[in-house]
């Protein structure tokens, strides 16, 4: 496996490459993450995961400083996941000036995660965005776990008229239904043990949306009540289409419970796709 750090050798080491699929990432490589090289693996000859810890997309200064930076251990998990390619740029590559232009992102970026992030997706969008120039891959791959992120890739691909096929990866999870993350590191032993509970109140509300009832908002509402009762700080749980993100039409059928809450100092967001009766 090979470690490029500039544009200009990656641009020149892809030149011989007939079919690209791209992996970004911010690092702290999972098994997550991991599934994803996999997916890129089956669908292009060569896999790119990029690594970039970037500072646009982060709201608070100290979440930046606290992103874990785990590069050798990255790579050794990428080389055994058959990973051909880390692009490893450093802040003065990626923004060698400041960033003034940007992606403005579509209202339903200030909703949700949006809401809680103030100018995350702006930054995510905008780096991914350059990503895309940088490596010109043929697909890319994302994960479902950030729902939101996905559906907003997707968007601007369709909107900018990219070239690059996106692919969806389902989330993986351990095996008490926890979501993976690089955030999970963070959890204490007991907050650990609780962590599942967001994965089995979004259960809930899918098994009652898929036996028919379309009470959302007091769905909801339980489902927050659970999570508070369990000393969960929710920032929300809710019903959407999967379509628009927004709240659904009363004949929608394809619907996403999306949720996302803090245990300690631990922000964890899951969601769970629903195909309403
Ligand atoms: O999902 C992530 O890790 C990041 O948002 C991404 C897509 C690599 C952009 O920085």
């Amino acid at each position: 496996m090979e470690v490029v750090r500039t544009v200009q050798d990656l641009r020149e080491r892809l030149a011989r490459e007939p079919d690209v699929a791209c992996v970004p990432t911010m690092g702290n490589i999972h098994e997550g993450h991991l599934g994803l090289v996999g997916l890129a693996r089956a669908n292009a000859r060569c896999v790119v995961t990029t690594i970039f810890v970037n500072r646009l997309q982060f709201n608070q200064a100290s979440d930046f400083d606290r992103y874990p930076r785990t590069f050798d251990d990255d790579c050794a998990k990428l080389a055994v996941a058959g990973n051909d390619i880390v692009f490893h740029p450093d802040e003065a590559e990626m923004y060698p000036q400041p960033q003034v232009f940007a992606v403005d992102p579509p209202p339903i970026a200030l909703k949700l995660e949006g809401r809680f992030r103030p100018g995350h997706f702006r930054g995510m969008a905008t780096v991914v965005l350059k990503l895309f120039n940088i490596v010109q891959p043929q697909y890319a791959v994302f994960g479902k776990k950030d729902y939101q992120q996905l559906h907003l890739v997707r968007d601007l691909v369709a909107q900018f008229a990219l070239p690059v096929r996106i692919i969806e990866a389902e989330t993986r999870r351990a095996d008490d239904g926890l979501a993976l993350s690089s955030r999970n590191r963070f959890l204490s032993a007991t907050e650990r043990a609780e962590a599942p509970r967001l994965k089995r109140v979004l259960d809930d509300v899918r098994a009652a949306v898929e036996s028919g009832d379309r009470n959302f908002t007091a769905l909801e509402f339980a489902a927050d009540a659970m999570l508070a009762r369990h000393g969960w700080q929710v920032d929300y749980v809710v019903v959407r289409s999967r379509r628009t993100l927004a709240t659904p039409e009363p004949d929608e059928r394809d619907l996403v419970v999306l949720g996302a809450a803090t245990l300690g100092a631990v922000r964890l967001i899951d969601n769970l796709e629903i195909l309403a009766p």
